[in-house]
């Protein structure tokens, strides 16, 4: 199911980004504005990977349409998330460096003529709950309205794609005239009822790849739900213990992965004693696994 996710959450954003009527626009020279993505969802549930996923097959797309000028920019928010400082990060993303003697509205002067010059079609924010924990309201009003202003320009609109966790939508829910140009796509936790079997089948495809034979009770549903519980609920974390966990494999050079590695895995993530591992105790639902990814125990 999972591998079948990717592409029908990329189809739809597809859509959403409305890159066919943009291109259209361009070729015709009309100006419309431009439309954008909003894509929320827990820390580890995948945000950054499905749209860096995205920008590359939309990025591919464009060459193979013949628009290889054109330019997908992809850049992390700021902190602090001011508007001149966010600005200047867009400017040295388009390859522009500016003293930071300079005013707000000179260095977005100059981030609107290179993203023109540039031909940039999107701009991506991410981590972009940051524009509104880091910023004072000020700060974040004046941000979206830059943000507002890019896609309407009346001579090069700029689509602008927002991922982030959930606060990003306080953001979107603060300004309605934003929210409007932008579709929203929420990324869910995971629920163990709901999809450990859909887990195990990502976990007997990642066995296959790696020449792994998942052990007799790997893929057991029980397995699937504790795997889910251990990634906290999320997509991404998933994929991590997985990955983790034949690593362990293969550094102890078997041919076989078992549940031991997934501990082993685990273990080494969170630094945490075997009663407090959810792949050794019986009763894993006892242990608060978000809060030991909270705590900094994901790499990322
Ligand atoms: N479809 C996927 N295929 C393979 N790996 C994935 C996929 N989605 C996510 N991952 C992996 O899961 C991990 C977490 O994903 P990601 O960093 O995209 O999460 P996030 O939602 O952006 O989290 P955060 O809010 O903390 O930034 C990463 O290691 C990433 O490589
Ligand atoms: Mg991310």
């Amino acid at each position: 199911m999972f591998a079948e996710k990717m592409p029908e959450i990329i189809n739809a954003s597809h859509e959403r980004l409305k890159m066919e009527l943009r291109l259209a626009d361009i070729q015709t020279g009309r100006v419309n504005e431009a439309h954008g993505l909003a894509l929320s969802g827990p820390s580890g549930a995948g945000k950054s990977a499905a749209i860096a996923h995205l920008l590359k097959t939309e990025r591919a797309r464009l060459d193979e349409e013949g628009y290889g000028d054109a330019t997908i920019i992809s850049l992390r928010v700021p902190s602090p998330a001011t508007l001149k400082f966010v600005g200047q990060t867009l400017l040295r993303a388009l390859g522009y460096q500016i003293s930071s003697e300079r005013q707000a509205w000179y260095i977005w002067d100059l981030v609107r003529h290179h993203l023109r010059e540039r031909r940039v079609l999107f701009v991506h924010l991410d981590e972009a709950q940051d524009l509104a924990s880091r910023g004072t309201k000020h700060e974040l009003n004046s941000v979206a309205s830059m943000l507002k202003t890019l896609m309407t320009d009346d001579g090069w609109p700029v689509g602008i794609i927002l991922s982030g966790t959930e606060e990003l939508e306080d953001i979107l829910n603060h300004d309605p005239q934003l929210a409007r140009r932008m579709k929203t796509v929420h990324f869910e936790s995971l629920t163990p009822a709901a999809h450990a079997n859909d887990v195990l089948d990502l976990l007997e495809s990642y066995c296959e790849r790696a020449e792994l034979t998942p052990a007799p009770d790997l893929l057991s549903l029980e397995h699937g739900e504790r795997l889910i519980h251990a990634a906290a609920n999320q997509f991404g974390l998933v994929i991590e213990l997985i990955l983790e966990a034949i690593e362990e494999a293969f550094l102890q050079k078997e041919t076989a992965l078992s549940c031991r590695h997934f501990g082993r895995a685990y273990q080494l993530r969170t630094s945490c004693d075997d009663e407090f591992n959810p792949f050794i105790i019986p009763d894993f639902y006892r242990i608060d696994a978000r809060q030991v990814f909270t705590r900094g125990g994901r790499r990322s």
